[in-house]
């Protein structure tokens, strides 16, 4: 039996050791009971309860809204039903800019079934990543375009084309693995930049609109199934290479990600 077919919990060593084999594993949003149990039943190894529930949930236009009660809500929902897939949950909008409340809230993630917390931001999280970490809490730090600091960034635009960004994001990825955190996510950064990052490090790197090869591939599940008003380039609808309705369009993209046949270079930048 392969890694990801296998049946059990998926834990940080199970995507650890999909790392070290050089295979690839799937992660995808979910925010209910009905659909995480369709994402474990596809084979995904890693849902997360992403704060993109701001957009395609509640309507709004960023995620900036979305409060702590929102997302331990959520996380909640998908925990009732989820029995088998690494449960990963982003700290919403200022819920960690200060140490005191970067541990209560990270922690009433985990209390409602996360088993992994997700921050956005650079270097300046060396401290919130380390207090975590040592802590026993999982860290994800979310890199590149991070959609919290929209307002900062001035669009949906792709991160780290300049030379001396790229370089500065290679040394604050090493540096936040070295404060302990145990997976990075890269956001629409450059194929090239995001393999020279994943090659640098020793944990696993999930990208969405960084190319074909960081260890894992995330997207938003409304996107996959092609009910998002927008569409970015890194996106692909899997509802029309289904024969099973929504779950089969899910299990399209999980072996689509496990095969290395998604992301396509039309979903990739230069
Ligand atoms: O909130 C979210 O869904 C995310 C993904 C886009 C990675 O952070």
């Amino acid at each position: 039996m392969s890694l990801q077919s296998a049946q059990q919990h998926v834990t940080l060593n199970t995507l650890n050791k999909i790392r070290a084999n050089g295979q690839k594993f799937s992660c995808l949003t979910a925010y209910d009971a009905c659909f995480s149990g369709l994402l474990n039943e596809a084979g995904i190894e890693v849902i997360l309860v992403g704060d993109s529930l701001g957009m395609v949930l509640q309507g709004h236009d960023s995620t900036l809204p979305v409060t702590m009660a929102d997302m331990v809500y959520h996380v909640q929902c998908v925990k009732r039903s989820n029995k088998r897939s690494f449960l990963m949950a982003d700290m919403p909008f200022m819920s960690y800019s200060s140490d005191t409340e970067t541990l209560e809230n990270a922690a009433a993630l985990m209390r409602a079934g996360a088993e992994m917390v997700k921050l956005e931001g650079g270097a300046w999280l060396e401290s919130s990543t380390r207090l975590l970490a040592e802590r026993g809490i999982p860290v994800c730090v979310h890199m590149g375009l991070t959609p919290q600091s929209i307002n900062r960034i001035g669009g949906y635009l792709v991160q780290g084309r300049d030379p001396i960004q790229a370089e500065s994001m290679v040394k604050e990825a090493l540096l936040l693995q070295e404060a302990g955190a145990s997976i990075l996510l890269l956001e629409c950064v450059p194929t090239a930049l995001a393999k020279r990052i994943t090659d640098a490090l020793d944990i696993p790197v999930i990208g969405i609109g960084a190319g074909p090869h960081t260890t894992g591939q995330v997207l938003v599940l409304h996107d996959l199934l092609g009910i998002s008003p927008i569409k970015p380039k890194f996106v692909k609808n899997f509802l029309p290479e289904s024969d099973n309705g929504i779950a089969g369009a899910i299990k399209a993209y999980a072996d689509a990600v496990k095969s290395g046949q998604f992301p396509a270079p039309e979903h990739c930048f230069d």
